[in-house]
């Protein structure tokens, strides 16, 4: 499989999407965002070009001519849905590899029941990608999925913790473990399937940095910070049950985040897959120290 040079990356604006947009621009890719709200006119950012489309299939089929890959980091909720007509789009301008917006836990093995319902669009997306590959032999796909992004629960707010104030939320005991990946490991991991394609073509490859719980996080931050964290508790089942009443009042994102946090946290399961299923080292990976991640954390 030839090397690939030209990547459109599609919600290269988002939380996730930016850290990949970064990375690729770091290995010296050339990288177009595709984003909805710009202007008419391309501009160049920080060494990407930002094009604006509406998401339509005719639109992005002019986009991504001339693309020999897309990175979908689009956000969760109804823009999963759209990334058919992004697939479609990619096919019909000769693009060879598609990876589409996962990145948390598995989707074609969800570990939790909630996690299945939640993540249904994700996983009819890989059986249309699987189908389409069928049909469009040089056309391939590779999903990443790390479990829980642990930037993104720090900086948010969404696992319980405030650095700036020294509070922690915890969700039943705190000590339900689960795995968790980096952004940055996530963005190196997109990286690395770009510029190795042939070893990720049509694979579903699971990453991780840590096995962690909310305590642990706790007593590291407390540690680190040399100091004593305020902390309050959350009933986990109450906080889930309200995230599929926020989800059915029309509410994705806060009823997502919800629902992951009231089943992730709940009781004291071990939610991790195992060591042997890793693509760490396929991808290059190498082992971060969670008290160490957590420190550039705090100093940031
Ligand atoms: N494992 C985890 O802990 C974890 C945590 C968070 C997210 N994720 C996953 O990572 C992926 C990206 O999530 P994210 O949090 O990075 O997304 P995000 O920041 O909320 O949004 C990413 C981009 O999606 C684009 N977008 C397209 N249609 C949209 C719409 N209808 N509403 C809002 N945004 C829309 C926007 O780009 P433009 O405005 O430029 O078009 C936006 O910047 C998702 O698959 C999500 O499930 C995983």
């Amino acid at each position: 499989m030839a090397n690939f040079h030209n990547i459109a990356v599609l919600g290269g604006t988002g939380q996730i999407g930016g850290p990949i947009v970064k990375a690729l621009i770091d290995a010296g890719f050339n990288v177009t965002v595709v984003t909805r709200g710009l202007g008419s006119n391309p501009k160049e950012i920080n060494g990407a070009i930002f094009v604006t489309s509406d998401y339509t299939y005719e639109s992005l089929v002019k986009i991504f001519t001339g693309q020999e890959a897309v990175v979908s980091a689009v956000a969760a909720g109804p823009p999963i849905a759209a990334q058919k007509v992004m697939v479609d789009a990619a096919i019909q301008a000769g693009v060879r590899r598609f990876i589409p917006s996962e990145y948390g836990s598995s989707s074609i093995d969800p570990p939790l029941e909630d996690f299945k319902k939640l993540m249904a669009p994700k996983t009819e997306l890989i059986g249309y990608l699987r189908e389409k590959c069928r049909l469009y032999p040089t056309f391939s796909w590779t999903c990443l999925s790390g479990g829980a992004l642990l930037d993104v629960g720090i900086h948010s707010g969404t696992w319980g913790f405030s650095v700036s104030e020294r509070t922690a939320t915890i969700f039943d005991t705190g000590e339900a473990r689960f795995d968790s990946t980096t952004i940055p490991a996530m963005a190196r991991s997109v990286v690395s399937v770009l510029l190795r394609p042939a070893d990720s073509a049509n694979k579903y490859l699971l990453i991780r940095s840590f096995i962690v719980s909310q305590s642990e996080i706790l007593t590291a931050l407390e540690d680190i910070t040399q100091s004593k964290w305020s902390v309050s508790y959350v009933n986990a089942e109450s906080l889930r049950q309200e995230g599929w009443r926020l989800l059915a009042d029309n509410n994705p994102k806060q009823g997502i985040e919800s629902i992951i946090r009231g089943a992730l946290f709940q009781g004291q399961k071990n939610i991790s897959v195992s060591q042997d299923a890793l693509a760490n080292t396929q991808l290059g990976l190498q082992t971060t120290n969670l008290r160490h991640y957590l420190e550039s954390i705090v100093e940031n």
